[in-house]
């Protein structure tokens, strides 16, 4: 199982957090990924701090550099390398 944690913190809801919370999602059902990644939510984990964008880790390591708009197009990246 991947794990995938968003941040709810209000820095990152602000900067369209919970727009990725939907892209996600939408992304897991396209992909047929249901029995396989489980999302959380996660309180601020300092990405906002490090300037390296939107919380998001996965499997424990931070995405650097994500946004609300380019959110879907790293996801489906990285999520594709470990599940491929
Ligand atoms: S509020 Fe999201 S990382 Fe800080």
């Amino acid at each position: 199982m991947v794990n995938v944690e968003i941040c709810i913190g209000s820095a990152c809801y602000v900067k369209g957090s919970s727009q990725i919370v939907n892209d996600l999602n939408e992304l897991i059902k396209e992909k047929h990924w249901e029995d396989k990644i489980a999302v959380k939510g996660s309180f601020c984990m300092k990405a906002c701090q490090n300037h390296l964008g939107l919380g998001i880790r996965i499997n424990g390591n931070q995405l650097e550099q994500v946004t609300a708009q380019n959110a879907k197009e790293v996801l489906n990246r990285e999520l594709s390398k470990i599940l491929s």
